[in-house]
């Protein structure tokens, strides 16, 4: 097992390390004070979307244990907390009236953090779009780009003094990608030009939200967070070898082009150009706003071969074999290799600003014995990605910080709850919260770090 103490001494004074959680995956409360429902209420409502029919109607209570959940993270000793606002709660129709109740709510939440001394990392869009919102076709409409500017607008004018850092989006990939190509995750879409709306108008929201921050917030740091895709080609050949690059603009290329030098990639752009919708003149400019740092969520590798299919769409690529047979239990490869190649390929390729890693963690099952939890491979998993994490600053990339996912088990989007990423356990039927041995471990790493009041 890797010491905390020997692992501690491998980074720079300052790094800051934290916990995060969603509001959807936590909250509960789902038509308490005012909320409406999001997409997500509506999908997991759905039969055959979400695993067992489980939905965030409950989830972690947290709506209602909001103090008890913040002294939790203060007896772990982490310096900052990675949360996201529920859109829902703030103007739960979208557009439309705006819900005091709602603020106040997240208004508790900061001064709670700031009463324990703990740094506000708040996520403006953690994928819970107001369910009226479809109505205008969700994030497939540019109405709904300004929308969001009004919902960051309103956050920010309330909160926006206390926080210490914000993001606009957390994984577009997946809230445009997931949701509207794939269909995995709400609106449930299987659509390529559903999609392509929902990228450009993701992409026009965030800067959008830039703009907001800027304007009345000018010294809150603010940036994205990007669940870039650390990505192999299953073969050397030269057909995968081009696979693996079309994937990278696809999967990467159409968030960093966009955000980091005001352009989606060329290949992309003459491969489905045509279907994109009008990008306005000013449009790129908005997007490429300079920002002050981004966020990397890192779990697995993508390994992708060349899809022989007639007339296949761009990228044209098909999953490859994982090169390691560790997995954690929602079956994603364990390779930390993966990491360091990621932050060295788009450090080398972007100008990008100074990276946190906002999510890192793994999905392990295990449950109480005897009043504790054995989760020894995430202990290893989070290390490990610690010590890739360490190298890297040790050669000079710019990363300064590292957020645990998560703070606790919870709702694993179209997984449920049988997926469990917490680094404290969460009995669902008595909400009682147990911290597992990769907390304690956590705990002991961060409190090498002298922590200054703010
Ligand atoms: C990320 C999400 C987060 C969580 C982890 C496991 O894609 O941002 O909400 O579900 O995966």
């Amino acid at each position: 097992m890797i010491d905390p103490k020997t692992l501690s001494a491998r980074f720079p004074g300052d790094f800051l390390f934290g916990v995060a959680t969603a509001s959807f995956q936590i909250e509960g409360a789902t038509k308490t004070d005012g909320r409406k429902a999001s997409i997500w209420d509506a999908f997991s409502n759905m039969p055959g979307r979400v695993f067992g029919r489980h939905n965030g109607d409950i989830a972690c209570d947290h709506y209602n244990r909001m103090d008890e959940d913040l002294d939790l993270i203060k007896s772990l000793g982490v310096e900052a907390y990675r949360f996201s606002i529920a859109w829902p709660r703030i103007i739960p129709e979208g557009t439309g009236p705006i819900n005091e109740k709602g603020l106040d709510f997240y208004d508790r939440l900061v001064d709670g953090l700031k009463a324990r001394n703990i740094k506000a990392y708040a996520t403006l869009y953690h994928w819970d779009l107001p369910l009226a919102l479809m109505g205008d076709g969700g994030w497939t409409s540019r109405t709904t780009a300004y929308a969001f500017q009004r919902y960051a607008k309103t956050v920010i004018a309330r909160i926006g003094d206390r926080l210490d850092s914000v993001a606009t989006f957390n994984e577009p990939w997946c809230s445009v990608w997931l949701s509207h190509l794939y269909g995995i995750h709400a609106p449930g879409e299987r659509n390529l030009d559903a999609a392509l709306h929902a990228l450009h108008h993701t992409n026009l929201a965030h800067g959008l939200g830039v703009d907001v921050v800027r304007h009345h917030q000018p010294n809150l740091p603010v940036g994205i967070v990007l669940n870039a895709h650390s990505i192999y080609p299953g073969s050397e050949s030269a057909e995968d070898m081009a696979a693996a690059e079309r994937a990278f603009e696809f999967h990467n290329g159409v968030f960093f082009g966009p955000v980091f030098e005001g352009k989606y990639p060329d290949g992309f752009m003459s491969a489905l150009g045509h279907r994109m919708p009008e990008i306005e003149e000013a449009d790129l400019a908005i997007i490429s706003q300079k920002l002050d740092w981004w966020g990397l969520n890192y779990y697995t590798p993508m390994r992708v071969s060349h899809d022989a299919t007639p007339n296949a769409d761009f990228p044209a690529t098909v999953a490859a074999e994982p090169v390691s047979d560790i997995k954690t239990d929602i079956g994603w490869e364990v390779y930390s290799p993966a990491l360091a190649n990621l932050v060295r390929r788009l450090n080398s390729q972007y100008p990008l600003p100074p990276c946190y890693i906002t999510e890192n963690g793994a999905c392990y099952n295990m449950g109480v014995v005897d009043g504790q939890v054995d989760d020894q491979p995430r202990l290893d998993y989070i290390a490990d990605h610690l010590s890739v994490t360490a190298d890297l600053i040790a050669e000079g990339q710019p990363i300064k910080g590292y957020f645990a996912w998560s703070l606790m088990d919870n709702f694993e989007w179209a997984e449920g709850y049988r997926m469990r990423f917490g680094i404290v356990h969460v009995d669902y039927n008595t909400q009682v919260r147990t911290v597992k041995k990769s907390g304690h471990w956590y705990c002991e790493l961060a409190a090498q770090f002298p922590r200054q009041e703010i």
